[in-house]
């Protein structure tokens, strides 16, 4: 029995690594999975809202790292896992993404002598001012089998001197987690709750640094929302670093269609995501979301590390300090929805079981 060890620590490694838990779990492997939670993200909307919308147990150990500056939620994360490996050595360490708690999960793992698999492995944004490219770039140079999600993933990997055996291209496996529970996210009555059901809306999202924690560039998103507004509903929940930074804002937020909520659970936002006319967001997971129902999708940012959304997907990258985002709204809700299926490989819902079968060669089961 080889002992596996799945680490989640922020909200977008649940939908990662729960469906390959459950993969390896129906495949009856000769394996003892354990899953551990680092806490980087600990409050209930944040943690275990999910933990129940996807029916997994409770994380077998829960590190509760919390909040703080990058160097010592690293090092929290560090410092935890390491005296935990040490009593209970796993014979692999499964991480997902880019978050501090992958790269800090892998950093231990890797001088600890315990392979590690990264899911998610080759993105690259080009852009080492977002913590979460460093994360990514230290994660891939120390894993032992790299999977991805789009071919471009593999061409950065191979261009940075990584083993072409080292790497296998498994697809997405965030889309296992949409296919597998849309038709539960239809039963939400979220849409309905917030009165947006059957009408033409938007869905917000913003929470990384680059645009939130600047006040001067948060005050004006926040105004051209209000303008996108005036026209449809915009429904924005938001993540707990841009609630503290909205606080700090004097001016005027909700009202006149703009409807504030907290985080939501992941049934009741892609209920919400999936019925969108249109959806603005800096998130990389969403990017790749609406790419596969076919949702238009603006991102707030100069660059993204997935490209095949823009390419092949149907997302568009937007400055509002250059552009009006209210123009580029309109022309997004005028070009509509794409009518038939995702054209990108691998993204079809079946990539856990894929991850699941790597998973069994790579420690020769
Ligand atoms: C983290 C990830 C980011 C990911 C995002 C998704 C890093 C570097 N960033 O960003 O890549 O897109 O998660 O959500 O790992 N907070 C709470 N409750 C929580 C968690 C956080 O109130 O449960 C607040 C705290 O004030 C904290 C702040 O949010 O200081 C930021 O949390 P943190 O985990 O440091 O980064 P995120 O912005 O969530």
């Amino acid at each position: 029995m080889k002992k596996v060890a799945f680490l989640a620590g922020a909200r977008p490694n649940y939908m990662k690594i729960f469906p390959v838990w459950k993969a390896v779990s129906a495949a009856r492997l000769p394996m003892i999975p354990s899953l551990i939670h680092t806490g980087q993200h600990y409050d209930e909307l944040m943690s275990g809202v999910f933990f129940r919308d996807f029916q997994m147990p409770k994380p077998t150990h829960f590190l509760g790292v919390g909040s703080g500056p990058h160097g010592l939620q690293t090092a929290k994360v560090m410092i935890a896992l390491e005296e935990l490996f040490t009593q209970e050595r796993p014979d692999l360490l499964v991480v997902s993404g880019d978050v501090n708690s992958t790269m800090a999960g892998a950093l231990v793992a890797a001088k600890m002598g315990v392979p590690v698999v990264h899911i998610e492995a080759g993105l690259r944004s080009f852009d080492r001012t977002m913590p979460e490219e460093i994360n990514r770039i230290v994660t891939d140079a120390i894993s032992d089998l790299l999977l991805t999600s789009s071919r471009d993933a593999d061409e950065h990997l191979l261009h940075e001197g990584i083993p072409a055996a080292k790497i296998r291209f498994v697809g997405n496996v965030m889309i296992d987690s949409l296919v597998a529970l849309l038709p539960k996210a239809m039963e939400s009555s979220k849409p309905r709750e917030l009165a947006v059901e059957g009408r033409s809306f938007v869905l917000v999202t913003l929470h990384r640094p680059s645009n939130v924690d600047d006040p001067t560039r948060l005050q004006l998103l926040m105004k051209s929302l209000a303008e996108l507004a005036a026209q449809a509903p915009v429904v924005f929940p938001v993540h707990p670093r841009t609630r503290r930074m909205l606080e700090q804002l004097s001016s005027q937020q909700a009202g006149n269609g703009l409807k504030l909520t907290e985080p939501l659970s992941y049934l009741d936002f892609v209920a919400l995501e999936s019925q969108a006319a249109l959806v603005v967001t800096d998130s990389g997971g969403i990017q790749e979301e609406t790419s596969y129902l076919g949702i238009p999708c603006l991102t707030i940012r100069a660059n993204t590390e997935r490209p095949v959304t823009v390419t092949s997907g149907t997302n568009r990258l937007l400055d509002p300090a250059r552009e009006s985002l209210t123009a580029a709204a309109q022309a997004a809700l005028k070009t509509g929805r794409r009518k038939t299926p995702c054209p990108i490989e691998g993204w079809e819902g079946r990539a856990a079981e894929r991850i699941a079968k790597v998973l069994q060669q790579f420690l020769g089961l």
